[in-house]
């Protein structure tokens, strides 16, 4: 791929959509990364971009995305918007040739996520789809241990995603409009990517969704739209490579609020060993050999961070400090010249999936994957 920008200095970041995202993972993954800087900030809320100027002191606000986009001292751009703007802002950020990151899911639907994987590829810029937890020390573990062939051949991959969240409004995230699919999207597509990273490509798909709460009041009490997206996803799956996978999520798990982290259990079962990801233990994996028990293994220290990157691993709790690690690929793949990962490519791909997920429970039947090479 063609690359135009070669950066010897800081790599000037702006950010579209301050809101809860931006704040806790990609305002301080700047801050450990002293190869860039937060520039510029837009956000359709004028109060809140105001006060988080002041908050990030970053030099330029503003509230119109335009700004950000046209502007020729920007580099990269990150969009942390509600699910339904990323398509048009993505594509007008790779028109004006910026390298972009978006947050998942990529679209709003399969084929806007196709469009934008397509469009940042034939820019030439680099694009990188914000799936988080594939940075989670435990999973960069379980992802080296899979490719280094220590599970055997990988038969099962299992995940599941249990929060148990008030049953009040989401706020955009409840509309179909605005954010696509409910958990799906919100939850297990995370997991659908950590499925495709492990085990490569999945060739058919059996889905569920359903909607248990209506959620028409907020936390104050205030009536409200009511949800049109599903609270609870399921699907069961087949690999290319002939192993199984099974997925569930929820929001309505009553009891594993878990300090806030909730249930996300992720596992390879290979013919050789079982490895095992939790969230809430994201320096360890658990580790199973055939006959013996499961044991509780550390990460290695090498995997705790991205290579060369500054962050102190135990600066912070286990299930927070990585998700400010995106940040350092973003900026190392700009400066290096090359793709970062998990690219706009992966977001097209998990969704691919999800929508299969979709077409399944409307259907009642098996959705074959077409084979796509992006
Ligand atoms: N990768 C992860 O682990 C992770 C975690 C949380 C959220 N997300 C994703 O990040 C995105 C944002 O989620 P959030 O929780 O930060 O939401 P949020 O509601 O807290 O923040 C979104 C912000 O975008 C602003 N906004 C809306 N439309 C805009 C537009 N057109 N231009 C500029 N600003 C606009 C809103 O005013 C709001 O402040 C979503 O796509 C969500 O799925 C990802």
């Amino acid at each position: 791929m063609t690359r135009t920008h070669r950066h010897s200095v800081s790599v000037r970041l702006a950010i579209i959509g301050a809101g809860k995202v931006a704040a806790e993972h990609h305002v301080p993954g700047i801050a450990h990364d002293p190869r860039c800087e937060l520039v510029a900030i837009c956000d359709t809320n004028e109060q809140l971009v105001n006060r988080r100027q002041a908050q990030w002191q970053v030099s330029l606000a503003t509230s119109r995305p335009e700004r950000i986009i046209s502007d020729p001292d920007i580099d990269g751009v990150i969009i942390a918007t509600p699910n339904a703007s990323h398509a048009p802002l993505a594509l007008a950020a790779i028109a004006a040739g910026k390298h972009v990151m978006c947050e998942k899911p990529l679209g709003l639907s399969v084929a806007e996520a196709a469009t934008m994987f397509k469009a940042a590829r034939a820019a030439g810029i680099v694009h990188m789809t914000a799936f988080t937890y594939r940075f989670a020390p435990a999973m960069r573990y379980l992802r080296m241990l899979v490719q280094s062939g220590d599970l055997g051949e990988p038969r099962h991959f299992r995940s599941q995603r249990f929060l148990d969240w008030p049953e009040t409004s989401w706020g955009w995230r409840q509309s179909k409009a605005l954010a696509g699919a409910g958990d799906l999207y919100d939850m297990t597509i995370h997991r659908i990517d950590f499925g495709l990273d492990l085990l490569g490509p999945i060739d058919r798909i059996c889905g569920a969704l359903e909607r248990f709460c209506l959620r028409g009041q907020t936390e104050d009490g205030a009536a409200c739209e009511s949800s049109d997206v599903d609270d609870w996803s399921c699907l069961l799956g087949r690999f290319v490579n002939g192993a199984t996978g099974v997925w569930e999520g929820t929001t309505l798990a009553k009891g594993y609020h878990m300090g806030g982290v909730g249930h996300d259990w992720a596992e390879v079962n290979g013919s050789t060993g079982t490895a095992i990801y939790r969230l809430g233990k994201a320096h360890s994996l658990l580790l199973g050999k055939p006959g013996k028990g499961l044991e509780d293994v550390a990460v290695p220290e090498n995997l705790l961070t991205p290579a060369g990157s500054p962050r102190d691993p135990q600066g912070q709790p286990a299930a927070v400090g990585f998700r400010q690690d995106l940040i350092w690929e973003f900026v190392s793949a700009i400066r290096e010249g090359r793709d970062a990962a998990p690219s706009f490519a992966d977001g097209w791909q998990a969704q691919v999936i999800a929508d299969a997920a979709i077409q399944s429970d409307l259907s009642g039947s098996w959705v074959e994957i077409p084979r796509q090479k992006p």
